[in-house]
């Protein structure tokens, strides 16, 4: 099951600077690059960090933490401590507003 949800409009998201939204349960980091908008889980695969809380490099963002960096497509971390990767999330940008889809995971479809 997935939901579709308006986040906000574009140019409410800074370029370059993450945004932190919490949608149904999940704590996601929204990254602007350009007129693209980029969503991966909040949380550091590694510890507890927040994503959006970090600077962003190219399509990648660097964990306030202890530094790993996070392929903002992929969601795979692209140096050490962190071994494994963090949720991605499609985003689309129609007519300056910015949507972002959720699929449901087992357990929420279940409850
Ligand atoms: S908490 Fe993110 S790299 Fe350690």
């Amino acid at each position: 099951m997935t939901e579709t949800l308006l986040v906000a409009p574009l140019d409410q998201f800074a370029e370059g600077s993450g945004l932190r939204v919490e949608v149904a349960g999940h704590r996601i980091a929204m990254f602007r690059i350009g007129d693209t908008v980029y969503a991966v889980g909040d949380r550091c695969s590694h510890a507890e960090a927040s994503l959006a809380e970090g600077e962003v490099f190219d399509t990648e963002v660097e964990c306030p933490r202890h530094g790993s960096t996070f392929d903002l497509v992929t969601g795979e971390p692209q140096s050490l401590p962190a071994t494994r990767p963090v949720p991605v999330y499609l985003t689309e940008v129609v007519d300056g507003d910015v949507y972002l889809t959720i699929e449901a995971t087992v357990d929420e479809v279940a409850s």
